[in-house]
This record gives C-alpha cells, structure tokens and sequence, in this order.
C-alpha cells in the first residue's frame, strides 16, 4: 500500500515543469477513434486514467500503446461497441467513448460510470445528445443501450454547460453527417483542446471556448499529431502547495490564460505572481484570506482546483469562504484537514476555514483525487510528518506528486508498506 510521507515546515525554492493535461488527454483518446489512421498524443501523462482509457481503446479491438510520453492509437481494428462494466467502473470519463463509438458502429451497450465520489453524476445530458442527433436510447437496470443506424447532425441544447456532454457531443457530431450545433456549450481549455485535435483531424469546429460551438460532421476523418496542453487542474495544486508552505517556487510549461480564476484568488490572498511566456513565479509570505471563492463553469474557479486552494486557505489570517457549486458532495478532505488541526466548518455546499490555527502532522486518507492532492497541500505546513494513504485516487490525476513536491523543494517522498 502505497503512504505519501511529508514532513511539513519547509518554505519552498524551487521549480518544476507541469505534466500534460489528465481532463484534455482523455477526451482526445477517445477522438482517435473517429481517425483513419494511427493517431500520436504526445505528452499524455502516466495516469491510471490515461491507463484506463487505453485499455477501453483495446477492449474494443483498437490499437492503443506507449512510447515514453507518448500514446498512439489506432481504431482501424474496432470490433467490439460494448464496454465492460469493469472498465466502466473505473472512472468517469469512459462516458465519453460514447460518442465516437456510436458514430463508427451504430450501437453501444455501457452501463453507468464510475469514477471519484462527488455526489450524484448522472449521464442524462449526455443520452440527451444522442437522442439529439437521432438515436434511441434503452436504460435497463444501470445498463445502457444507444442505437442509431446513422447520427446526423442536429441542435443540442444543455441545460448545464458540462464539460464530458459538450465532448460527448462534439464527438459524435463529428461522426454523424450533416451540422450540429451545440447550445450552453461547457467553454473549458479542454474543450478548446478537443477542438483543436478535431479540426487537425479534418472536421470543421467553431465556437469552441464560447457557448455555442458547431461541428460539420465527416463520419471519419485523418490521422494527426497532437501535444497534450498543461494540465491546469496540476498547476493550480503546485501553486496551492507555495501558497501553503510559503516561499517562492516557478512553474514551467504552464497555460497561464487557463488559470486567471485561481491566480486572482492567490493574488487576493497577497501571493506575488508574475508571468513570462509559460512559466508563472509565485511568492508567499503573509497571506489573507481571499473573497469567498465560488466554483463555477469555465471561467469561473475551477471545482478542481477547491480542494488543494481550501488547504491553502488553512495558513491565510482570517475567515476563507468556499461555495461548492458544481458537485454536491466535494469536501470529503475537510474532515481529513480537521485531523491536522484545521478549524474547518461546512453546511451543504459551503465550507468556512478559519485560518492560522497550528497545523500538526497527521495520518490521513485521500477519498477522491483533488481531496488526496489537498492533504499533500497542507501537510506541507503542518509541523512534524504527515502520511497520507488512499493513493490510488491521487496517481489518477498526478503523475507523480512527491517527485514534483520535492522538485520545489519540500520534503516528501512516496513508501510502499
Ligand atoms: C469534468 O467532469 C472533469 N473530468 C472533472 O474533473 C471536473 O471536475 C468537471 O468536468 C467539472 O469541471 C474530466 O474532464 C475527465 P460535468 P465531468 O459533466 O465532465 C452535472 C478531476 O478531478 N451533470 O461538467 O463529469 C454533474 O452531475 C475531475 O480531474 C448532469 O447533471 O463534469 C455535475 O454536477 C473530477 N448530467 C455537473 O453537471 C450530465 O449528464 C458538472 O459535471 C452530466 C453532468
């Protein structure tokens, strides 16, 4: 069983390149298999994730291997629509196989996701879609059925901007014959990302990053090379970790347009920032509390960026406000903080930090992957060792935190016991 052992009260001095992105290579794996040919990801992130999804890729008779940071896939041999119930299980995302899937073979049999615990996560926006674009959908017992002889392409209007519908659409849309429009798109980086491959691929896209994108859909189209963006969700987390532990660190190989939200929180809070081309330099010293922090859709604060920033918040003076408004159950890591001697309060969707109480090294468990990296956050100002298990959620998303911790100068390392 892998533990995350970090002695907390070091000030950090030091940098580290930030790995690509977890949310924008997972939805482009699932693209490759709208292409003739071998698609390369390259810069994919080692990520049990990323592991998963290329498993789906293989159970479905496709080709999908590594080559260092690399991944290429080829859906030339795609033989199979069902995915187990297995892989389903293990995260999230498998949903947006979905659509590429229906596109090439006119029938997929799945059953519900899985994936980190934040409450309720239905898929209906994206069986929704599908309908859209003219299939029929049969749900029975958890199982999920989707035909369609043929997609075509239609309006689809989401009542919430979801980031995996919006893929799920695009996906399909691109597969199907004729013009979708998409209605209260999700405007995520990942989204531009994804629009990116597509169109490399040869599908026209527009809109991406605005609320209304369209896709003219070719069935399949060709096969392209494409660099996995800066994960933002991971450059949020070494950026909560200088916040936390004090001290000044550089981020290297960063969107830092992707991460105006959290730069004006840690701005707020009286952290230094400076930008040069795509690096960010963070100073802490002294830090307040920031204004409440409410998550919202792109480009409001991110929902994944809440938990490492409430760790952060645990050394700031003062009263920190955080409001919840994308999952219904994601403060799983408050109690986890309160074993450190965090003073941590929530209600619903609200939790209230009341900050600089004394942290103190603790055994903690991780309970979903930003939750996990939030412990790590804050452990790094906690006096004495903390030792976090549940790591399993962590490598789902971090390709290695205790090697990039120590890159900026905490101490930390990863034991196996
Ligand atoms: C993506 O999940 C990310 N995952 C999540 O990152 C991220 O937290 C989330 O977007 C929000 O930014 C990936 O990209 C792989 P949503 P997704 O659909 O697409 C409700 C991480 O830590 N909803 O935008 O699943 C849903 O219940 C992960 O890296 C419906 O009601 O998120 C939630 O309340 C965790 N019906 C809200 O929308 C639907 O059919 C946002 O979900 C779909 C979603």
């Amino acid at each position: 069983m892998g533990i995350l052992r970090i002695r907390g009260g070091n000030r950090l001095k030091g940098e580290t390149w930030i790995q690509g992105s977890k949310n924008g290579a997972l939805p482009i794996l699932a693209a490759s298999l709208l292409a003739e040919g071998e698609s390369e990801i390259v810069g994919c992130p080692r990520l049990s994730d990323i592991d998963a999804a290329m498993q789906i890729l293989r159970e479905l008779g496709c080709r999908a291997k590594r080559q260092e940071d690399r991944v290429l896939v080829s859906g030339a041999g795609l033989s199979r629509s069902e995915i187990p119930s297995g892989l389903m299980q293990k995260m999230r995302s498998s949903v947006i196989f979905l659509g590429p899937l229906l596109a090439r073979t006119g029938e997929v049999t799945l059953s519900l996701p899985g994936g980190c615990e934040l409450g309720p996560r239905p898929v209906d926006l994206h069986l929704g879609a599908m309908r859209a674009l003219g299939a029929e959908v049969e749900e029975r017992g958890g199982c999920i059925t989707v035909r369609a002889s043929r997609l075509k392409g239609g309006k689809v209007y989401l009542r919430f901007p979801s980031v995996g519908a919006t893929e799920n659409t695009m996906l399909a849309a691109a597969g199907a014959m004729g013009k979708t429009t998409i209605i209260n798109a999700a405007r995520e980086p990942e989204i531009v990302e994804l629009a990116e491959f597509l169109k490399a691929m040869g599908f026209p896209v527009s809109g991406a990053g605005t609320a209304l994108i369209t896709v003219e859909g070719r069935g399949r189209a060709g096969n392209t090379v494409h660099r996995v963006w800066p994960d933002r969700i991971a450059a949020a987390t070494c950026l909560s970790a200088a916040a936390s532990a004090g001290g000044e660190v550089r981020l290297l190989r960063v969107c830092p347009e992707h991460l105006g939200s959290v730069l004006s929180v840690l701005s707020q809070m009286g952290a230094r920032i400076g930008v040069e081309g795509d690096s960010i330099r963070i100073r802490a010293e002294r830090l307040k509390a920031p204004g409440p922090v409410l998550t919202e859709p792109y480009p409001g604060f991110p929902t994944d960026a809440q938990p490492p920033m409430m760790a952060a918040c645990l050394r700031a003076e003062g009263i920190s406000v955080f409001v919840e408004n994308i999952f219904e159950s994601r403060f799983h890591h408050a109690s986890e903080l309160c074993r450190m001697g965090a003073d941590i309060r929530t209600e619903g969707r609200t939790a209230v930090i009341i900050g600089h109480r004394p942290l103190y090294g603790a055994e903690m468990t991780a309970h979903d992957l930003r939750g996990g990296a939030a412990l790590a956050v804050a452990a790094l100002a906690a006096e004495g060792e903390s030792r976090i298990a549940g790591l399993d959620y962590v490598d789902r998303g971090y390709e290695d935190l205790a090697r990039t911790l120590r890159d900026l100068g905490a101490e930390a390392e990863r034991v196996e016991e």
